[in-house]
């Protein structure tokens, strides 16, 4: 039995590092583990001009522990309004690596999120025309809509329409959840993507419900059936270069979990690599791993793969109940659980 995994530093493509108070800390746990991370634009209000793009980057660097070369690769958030010529010339600029499609409302300060896909078709002929990745939060907001069925009915009355529309549009299917998910990205163009968080590989629906309510494994996109969990853990291992890693952590402090309406979002940072290997191991795809963490991703952006390497060990670690964040605590993902590898740093 492998006691250490050495594989190329990863990276992550679905990160909320959020803003203020929490940045430093956010900044800093998803740093640790890799080298550039995908940085989600949802913040209240949305990042959504080239311009707020650029200040909220230089927030998030001046935010890095000393000495770090973490990257944050910086999205716009995509509303009814968004100028394709800024779009263009922030990506032109190197400012931006991709824009984010947020139906209005499905999530998280969502609410300024695009209303019907139409009104940012001429966003998207520009994209596709100059390569950019279009990011995509895959559900539909409809109330009369099951909430279990929502990212399904997408596939169906969006997703599948506006690739057709824009045959040749990059496009990342974010933390998707369902086996209906992983089949569309299989059978779609090279251009289509998809990132898998260690949640959904790890959990199906009755975590939430689990001898009572367990705020702490809600995040939207819900979790899903077992028949899910299981292809999506198929999807992940499988070796298959469309999907790459992305954890999407997303940190609401203890007490807007732990509440009547608590926040949808886990703190997975922290653990991130350790929970993929979980999984990774659990399928005898250890294999697959470093292709999915640290390959797949640059490759589907173009950009380069990192140099460095990082280290996993086979040991048992104990995840704490809780860890500081910013002026207040967070429940960490897999908090009191033991699990089965621990993360002993970078490398050359
Ligand atoms: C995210 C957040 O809190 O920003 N929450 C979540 O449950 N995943 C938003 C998102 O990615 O949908
Ligand atoms: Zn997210």
């Amino acid at each position: 039995m492998t006691d250490r995994l050495i594989i190329r530093r990863p990276d992550d493509w679905h990160v909320h590092l959020r803003d203020g108070a929490l940045l430093a800390d956010t900044v800093a746990h998803t740093a640790r583990q890799f080298a550039r991370a995908i940085v989600m634009p949802n913040l209240s209000p949305p990042v959504s001009t080239t311009a707020e793009v650029e200040a909220y980057r230089a927030r998030i660097i001046a935010a890095r522990p000393a000495g770090s070369d973490f990257t944050p690769l910086m999205v716009l958030y995509l509303t009814d309004a968004t100028d394709p010529d800024d779009v263009a010339a922030g990506f032109a600029s190197g400012v931006l690596a991709a824009c984010k499609l947020y139906p209005a409302n499905a999530t998280t300060n969502s609410a300024h999120g695009v209303t019907d896909v139409r009104n940012i078709y001429p966003v998207l002929e520009r994209m596709q025309a100059i390569g950019m990745p279009f990011l995509v939060h895959g559900e539909v907001t409809d109330p009369a809509v099951d909430i279990f069925d929502r990212e399904a009915v997408f596939i169906e009355q969006v997703l599948t329409p506006t690739l057709r529309d824009f045959p040749a549009l990059k496009a990342v299917f974010e933390h998707i959840t369902t086996r209906d998910a992983a089949e569309f990205v299989v059978a779609a163009g090279a251009n289509v993507g998809a990132t898998i968080t260690p949640h959904h590989l790890m959990i199906n629906r009755n975590a939430i419900f689990a001898g009572g309510i367990r705020p702490h494994a809600y995040c939207l996109p819900v979790a899903k059936r077992e028949v899910h969990r299981l292809a999506l853990r198929k999807a992940a291992t499988s070796g298959s270069e469309k999907f790459f890693l992305g954890t999407d952590t997303a940190p609401h402090l203890v007490q807007a979990k732990e509440s009547a309406c608590g926040c949808a979002g886990i703190f997975n940072a922290p653990h991130a690599l350790e929970a993929y290997a979980t999984v990774f191991a659990e399928e005898n795809a250890l294999d697959k791993f470093e292709a999915f963490a640290s390959e797949h991703g640059p490759n589907f952006y173009g950009l380069p793969l990192n140099s460095g390497r990082v280290v996993l060990e086979r040991v048992r670690e104990l995840v704490p109940e809780r860890l500081p964040l910013g002026d207040g605590e967070i429940v960490p993902w897999l908090a009191g659980e033991t699990i089965g590898w621990r993360f002993s740093g970078v490398t050359d």
